[in-house]
């Protein structure tokens, strides 16, 4: 079978390797699309500090189930799935309380281990959800959607609440659109206006505000004085990170979804006086798969727009450095297989 292989940075190869085994306790996809996110390009790039090469990247999956022993879960042959990327221990302290989403032994699909660049591959059977009536294009937006809807979890969100999301990139657009399914009036920030346009588009934001401008000045005016009860920050940028300290109103919440690595520092005695809560916010359960996934079902998120960016298998190599240029307009590029 045909695999693309990331065997130092900057470098892509397009091998031939054996059809994977068939293995008790997994089942075999025949890999249909693969979605491409910062992560990958970092991983290429080299700026991925502890990752090692050669790795198979692609951990944004969608495909049909080839094989599967037994009958695990109601899983069978034929079914279209996506796939959970996070393989978690299931016995460290996260994992006993339910959040394998930051398992401390955590090995992601493309990150820490191969991944789903290549025709087919074998995973533990219980990392598959079906994607019975959603295309094949609405599978593979699931785990990058699910980062969001995990965020919004977390911060708990009451209708009607300010909620500012900094950052208009893939993850902070399904924190907005998770954030208003949650009936909060949201607030879209970033530095790029064409973004921000999207974001009145694609996920209905009301009010957004060019943190290149006058940011603070904005958003006391959108919130009538009163400044947001729940900032995100999905920038991975250290200085936007910083600042978002300022944003949440006194005794808010601020999330940070995006990472990046580095100290962020804040100035402690404002953090006291507001009374601020400050959350990381990492990966997504099952649960947050399966809100996603309902949510695309019931026809709220419009996935052909939030796919921007093509291309087949054969000539994804040829394609990728297009996809590093913010000036393409990229939000998501897939692979079609
Ligand atoms: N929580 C998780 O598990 C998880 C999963 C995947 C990615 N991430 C992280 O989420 C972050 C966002 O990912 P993405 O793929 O959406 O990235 P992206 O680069 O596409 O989007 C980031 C956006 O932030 C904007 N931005 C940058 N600096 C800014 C500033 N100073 N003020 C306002 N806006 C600014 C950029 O213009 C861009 O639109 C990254 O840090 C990424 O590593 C987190
Ligand atoms: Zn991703
Ligand atoms: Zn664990």
């Amino acid at each position: 079978m045909r695999s693309i292989v990331c065997e130092q940075p900057n470098k892509f190869n397009l091998v031939h390797i054996e059809n994977p085994l068939q293995k008790q306790g997994e089942a075999i996809v025949s890999i249909r699309r693969v979605g491409i996110c910062g992560t990958d390009l970092h991983a290429y790039k080299g700026n991925q500090p502890f990752f090692s090469y050669p790795r198979v990247l692609g951990h944004e999956l969608a495909g049909v189930i080839e094989w599967v022993g037994g009958n695990p879960d109601g899983l069978k042959k034929g079914d279209q799935v996506t796939v959970i990327p996070y393989m978690a221990c299931g016995e460290c302290i996260a994992c006993r309380k339910g959040k394998t989403n930051c398992c401390s032994q955590m090995k992601v699909l493309g990150v820490h281990i191969d991944g789903g660049m290549s025709e087919k591959i074998s995973i533990p059977y219980e990392y598959l959800i079906k994607t019975e009536g959603l295309s094949l294009d609405e599978s593979v937006v699931v785990e990058p959607l699910s980062i969001g809807a995990h965020a919004v979890k977390r911060a708990s969100i009451l209708k009607g609440e300010f909620v500012l999301v900094i950052g208009a990139g893939p993850i902070g657009l399904g924190i907005m659109t998770f954030a208003q399914q949650e009936g909060a009036k949201v607030i879209a920030m970033d530095i790029n206006s064409k973004r921000l346009e999207f974001c009145r588009q694609w996920a209905n934001v009301n009010y957004t505000v060019n943190a290149s401008g006058t940011p603070m000045e904005a958003i006391t005016t959108i919130t009538g004085g009163d400044l947001p009860t729940i900032v995100f920050d999905a920038t991975g940028n250290r200085k936007s990170m910083e600042e978002a300290f300022r944003y949440p109103a006194n005794g808010g919440k601020l999330v940070f979804a995006g990472l990046v690595r580095s100290d962020i520092a804040f100035f402690n005695p404002d953090f006291h006086a507001k009374e601020l809560t400050l959350m990381g916010s990492r990966n997504a359960t099952r649960e947050d798969f399966v809100h996603v996934l309902n949510s695309i079902k019931s026809g709220s998120i419009d996935v052909n727009a939030y796919i921007t960016h093509r291309s087949s298998f054969d000539q994804m190599i040829g394609q990728y450095e297009e996809w590093l240029k913010p000036e393409t307009g990229v939000i998501k590029a897939v692979v079609e297989l």
